[in-house]
This record gives C-alpha cells, sequence and structure tokens, in this order.
C-alpha cells in the first residue's frame, strides 16, 4: 500500500437497486393507431383550409419506422387510456391533496423501497436522498423531501435535475458524500414520468417516452452487503446544445400567449442528438477508462442510456472495440422505452445477478444539456 493510501478511508460502493414498473404498456401498434385516428380526424376536420393550402396535411406514423429508427416496440406508462385516446393523448391522473403522497414520491419510494429491501438497509440508517430526475412534479418541497418523509429517513434531501444523465450525476453526487464522509448510506431515486412532458400528437417523437421509477443505494463498503458494486471512478460532462429541449418554466406565465405551445414540451433534432452524442460519450468513456487503469475492451458488460438501439450499438463498437453481444450491452429500452435518466439503471437492475466477483463494467447515461455521466463499477465477493 503507498503512503498516501489509507485502507479506513470511505469506499463508496452500490449496495443495491430497485426498480418500479408501471402495470400499462403501450404497444407500438396501439400508439401508432390512436395516432393515426388523431391524424385523420384532424385532416377530415380542416379539409377546406388544407386543399387550399392555408394548412399542411398532417402525416401518419408506422410502426416499422418507429421500430427500425429507435428499436423501441412498446412503453409502460402510469396511466395508459387517456394517452391512446385520440381525443386526449394527454395525461390524467386522478388529482391528490397535499395531505396525500404525490404521484412522482410514490413511486420513487416503491423502487427506494426494493433497493433498501435487497439491502436489507433499515431507513432509519440512511443518512441523505436526492431525487434525481428530468422532471420535477412541482418546484418545492423537493420530491426527495417527501419521499424521505415517507420511508422514515432522518437526515436530509434535495432534487437534481441533470435530463437523461440526472441518475448518474447523482451516483456521483452520493459517492461523493461518502468519500467526505458526510454519509455513509444515501438514496438516489430516479422517478420519470416522462408521459407528462411527452407531445404525443408530434409524429418525429410520439414514439419515444415511457414511465418507470429506479432506485441505486450508494453506500460506504463498510456497511455494504455482500456482492456490492465497488464504485470505481466517475465521470461526468456537459456541453451546451439546443437539440434536446424544453421551454417549460416558471416564467411561462410572463408569456401567456406562449402558454401551451409545442416548445413547453420534449422537442430535439434527433439526427443531430445521435450524430452529436455518439462520438462526445465513447471518448469520455475511453478516456476515463484509461484514467482508471481499465482497458475498455475487457469491460464485462455495459449497462448504456436506453434512448436508441443504434446509438448505443456503435459505441458500444467504439468502447469494446467489436460488436456487442446482447450479454455485454444489454437492451430495455425495446420494451420500456426511453425512460431517461433511470435508463440505465433499469439496464444494470435487470442485468447484473449473473456477473461474477471481480468482473468490472459500466452504467453510462446521456442526452440532454448535452449530459453524458459515466461510472465505473466492480463486483466484489
Ligand atoms: N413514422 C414514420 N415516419 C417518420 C416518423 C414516424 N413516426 N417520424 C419521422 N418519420 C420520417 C421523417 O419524416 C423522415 O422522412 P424523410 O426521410 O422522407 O424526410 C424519416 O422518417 C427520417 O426522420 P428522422 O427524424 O431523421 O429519423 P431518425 O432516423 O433520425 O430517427 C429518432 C429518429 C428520434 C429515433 C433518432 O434520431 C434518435 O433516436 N436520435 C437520438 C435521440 C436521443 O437520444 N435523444 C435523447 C432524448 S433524451
Amino acid at each position: 500500500m503507498s503512503a498516501h493510501e489509507n485502507s479506513t478511508a470511505p469506499k463508496p460502493v452500490i449496495s443495491a437497486t430497485g426498480l418500479f414498473t408501471p402495470e400499462d404498456s403501450i404497444s407500438n401498434r396501439e400508439l401508432v393507431d390512436s395516432f393515426n385516428a388523431f391524424v385523420e380526424r384532424h385532416n377530415v376536420a380542416h379539409a377546406d383550409a388544407i386543399a387550399a393550402g392555408e394548412m399542411e396535411a398532417l402525416t401518419p406514423s408506422s410502426v416499422e419506422f418507429i421500430e427500425k429508427a429507435s428499436g423501441i416496440k412498446s412503453r409502460h406508462v402510469m396511466n395508459k387510456a387517456p394517452l391512446i385516446d385520440p381525443e386526449i393523448m394527454e395525461p390524467r391522473h386522478e388529482p391528490r391533496g397535499n395531505d396525500e403522497l404525490s404521484l412522482m414520491a410514490e413511486i420513487g419510494v416503491a423502487a427506494a423501497r426494493e433497493a433498501l429491501e435487497k439491502a436489507g438497509r433499515d431507513p432509519a440508517d440512511v443518512d441523505a436522498v436526492l431525487c434525481a430526475a428530468s422532471n420535477m412534479q412541482r418546484p418545492y418541497p423537493a420530491m426527495a423531501i417527501e419521499i424521505q418523509q415517507a420511508l422514515g429517513i432522518d437526515g436530509f434531501a434535495f432534487d437534481m435535475n441533470v435530463a437523461c444523465s440526472s441518475a448518474t450525476f447523482g451516483i456521483q453526487t452520493a459517492a461523493d458524500y461518502v468519500r467526505a464522509g458526510h454519509a455513509k448510506s444515501v438514496l438516489v431515486v430516479s422517478p420519470e414520468i416522462t408521459s407528462g412532458h411527452l407531445n404525443w400528437r408530434d409524429r418525429d417523437s410520439h414514439f419515444i417516452f415511457g414511465d418507470v421509477a429506479t432506485a441505486v443505494l450508494v453506500e460506504d463498503a463498510s456497511i455494504a452487503p455482500p456482492g456490492h458494486w465497488e464504485i470505481l471512478g466517475t465521470r461526468l460532462k456537459t456541453v451546451f446544445s439546443n437539440n434536446i429541449r424544453n421551454n417549460f418554466g416558471f416564467l411561462n406565465r410572463a408569456e401567456p400567449e406562449t402558454i401551451g405551445s409545442d416548445d413547453k414540451l420534449f422537442v430535439q433534432e434527433g439526427r443531430k442528438v445521435f450524430k452529436e452524442v455518439v462520438p462526445m460519450v465513447a471518448e469520455m468513456i475511453v478516456t476515463e477508462a484509461q484514467r482508471l487503469s481499465i482497458d475498455p475492451a475487457r469491460l464485462r458488460r455495459l449497462w448504456l442510456h436506453q434512448a436508441n438501439a443504434g446509438m448505443n450499438r456503435l459505441i458500444a463498437q467504439r468502447v469494446l472495440g467489436h460488436e456487442a453481444s446482447d450479454d455485454e450491452s444489454p437492451t430495455v429500452l425495446d420494451t420500456y422505452g426511453n425512460t431517461s435518466s433511470a435508463g440505465s439503471i433499469i439496464a444494470f437492475h435487470l442485468n447484473h445477478e449473473d456477473l461474477e466477483a471481480g468482473d468490472t463494467g459500466l452504467i453510462c447515461s446521456f442526452g440532454a444539456g448535452y449530459s453524458a455521466g459515466a461510472v465505473f463499477v466492480r463486483r466484489s465477493a
């Protein structure tokens, strides 16, 4: 051991993860049928304006395009019926009073409970909760504090939003708290109700997102259960881009004439995102692996962000040096869609039990901002 290494220094690890999957699921067929019914009704209702050249006819969507362009076959959602009703195509949820648990907190708590149970951790022994997600149900009180209270955790909690990279940024933040001795046990909870920011009437993006919640329990190795995942190193990166944007915000009421316009929901230039993010992420992973003296070609598994199967194929190829098998780079976007920050955590949650002590892998997210986060992990005995 070198002079500056200290075997008693706190070491952050992932003790366990949790996942909440909504029961409702929408197949591409159901989604496209609903979208195309909306298009047909719209074009009939505006037939005269379209014929006079005053309005453009809307174009139908297709199952084949969605599957080929994205790899998505279905997505889970909190409440399916209104989303695929051509007369609504927006989320609808029963209103809840201030004395009831919010929807986001409810699904976050469900995922967190699974992580706590898997780790055998009593909530009373957790020190902090980060609610790391792309969209918050309200500005305050923080969703994280509501989750903290529901779980009976004594400590501190706050919300953080780095869009699709919220969970990996949350893991690094939690790991830093552990390293600094501010906390021994931190829950990073990512409830993603993306159906709320998706424009279900936009042909270019109506198929992209799904709802879910994940939780990651980051702890000091000294209290972690056997088979935990040592966090070998993390790297975060942000580069400003307008190619994925959502202008919803508290100052919208200062421009009342634009409230409810399409830019107050998710919009993107998908092709530009694809082209710009693939090299940025591949380079970040390889550089960080080198810094950690990890040979990227020997990474046993990549748990990549789940936005587009083609992007993941290219990134995995650049990192591993060969076309990745499903075993090396598992896909969950086929049945979950893009679940924003939760995607790479779902991939990890559902595909890590078979790895052995000493196996090294990578959790990696990327998306709006642009933002990207890499978390290198190694399974312990
Ligand atoms: N059904 C049928 N055709 C469609 C369609 C739909 N729902 N949506 C678009 N098309 C058509 C377009 O009109 C275009 O037709 P044209 O070639 O005749 O002009 C063609 O399909 C290609 O459109 P494009 O938008 O360029 O598709 P793409 O191949 O780039 O795929 C995405 C779209 C969104 C799947 C892809 O760009 C992507 O996933 N990018 C990365 C996005 C990402 O990671 N975002 C992070 C979000 S958090």
